[in-house]
Formats: C-alpha cells, structure tokens, sequence
C-alpha cells in the first residue's frame, strides 16, 4: 500500500514502535554542551549534535525547551562541544542528571574559560570545539543551533563515551 505523503508528518502504530526500536539501539557520540551568556552559564549532556556540513564545517546542536540550559542557549553566541570519551562518564552524570534549576555543575567540575572569555571549556575532557551560532531554529520540542566552529582542542583518540553506555541516566528534565 503506497503512503499519502500529501498528508502524513507523524508516525503511528507500528511505524512509531519501529522508530522508537530503531533510536534505542543507536550508539550515536554523547557531548556535553556549555554556553553562556550575561545571565550565567550553563550546560547540558547532549545526544542530538552531529556535523551537518563539511565545506564550510557546520554543526547541528539541538538543546530541549524544558532544559535549564535552553534560555542560555538561546541568548548565546558561542557553544563549546565536548566530545565524551570514555573516562568521562562522571561529566555525562553530572550535566545529564543535575539540572541547573537546583545546583551549579560548574561548582562540581574543573573548567577554563573558552575563547570568548567565558563559555567553559571543561578541563577534564581533552576534546572539545568551540562554535559560533550562525543559525537558529525550530525544529520542534528542541532549540536547533547551527555552529561554526572557531576554535578546537584534541588532545586525545581514545574511544568515544556512546549512548548505550548511558542508558540508565535518569535526565535532570524530561524529554
Ligand atoms: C542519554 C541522554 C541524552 C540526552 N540528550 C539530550 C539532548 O540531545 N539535548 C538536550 O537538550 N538534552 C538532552 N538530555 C537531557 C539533559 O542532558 C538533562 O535533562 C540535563 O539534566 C539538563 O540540564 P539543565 O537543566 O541544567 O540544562 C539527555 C540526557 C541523557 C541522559
């Protein structure tokens, strides 16, 4: 049976199961995000970032409207991408669990200042980029950031921290 495409946008039934399958056993890389901007810093662990464009390079980020980090985000003009690998599961606990409606996570971590004199760069992970925003958009429950990225640091190849690995995380705000 062919689909209407003139009027379907969502999924159901057993599509929606498929699709929900198919998402829950990606291992897609987990980063943590940190922006700031003159109301404070913030920052959240993040599934949905990818590269989206290699001349010029660009990055998508897509950070929840319920997140503590989104108002931030949303006034930001610099995003710092951290790349997890594996000795960094205490950095996905702490930005994925807390939120900071309740506790400042850059109380709990080592950080520096990221090239614009304020977004931190979380010290104890060796990779990590910094973008500028060069888009902004609305693709739904999540804020979509398009980032130029403007400065970066890898300081280490060993395996990346995946999502199956953080299965059990309980969010600090829900989906
Ligand atoms: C495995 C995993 C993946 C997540 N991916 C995202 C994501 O892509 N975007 C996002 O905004 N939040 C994501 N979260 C949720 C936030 O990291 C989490 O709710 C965090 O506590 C929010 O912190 P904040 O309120 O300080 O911003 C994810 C959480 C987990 C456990």
């Amino acid at each position: 049976m062919l689909l209407d495409m003139s009027v379907l946008s969502v999924l159901s039934g057993e599509d929606e199961k498929a699709h929900d399958c198919l998402v829950s056993h990606l291992d897609n890389p987990m980063f943590v995000v940190t922006v700031a901007s003159e109301h404070g810093r913030a920052g959240c662990l993040v599934g949905f970032a990818t590269q989206c464009s290699i001349h010029p390079p660009r990055w998508y980020v897509g950070i929840s409207k319920l997140n503590y980090t989104f108002a931030i985000a949303a006034g930001a003009d610099l995003v710092v991408v951290h790349a997890l690998g594996v000795g960094n599961a205490g950095l996905a606990r702490l930005f994925g669990e807390q939120t900071g409606d309740d506790i400042d996570k850059f109380s709990r971590c080592q950080w520096q200042p990221g090239p614009d004199g304020r977004t931190p760069v979380l010290t104890e992970c060796p990779r990590w980029f910094a973008g500028k925003v060069v888009d902004r958009f609305d693709p739904g429950d999540h804020l979509g950031l398009v980032l130029a990225p403007i400065a970066a640091e890898c300081r280490d190849h060993g395996p990346q921290l995946g999502f199956q690995a953080l299965h059990d995380l309980d969010p600090g705000h829900p989906a």
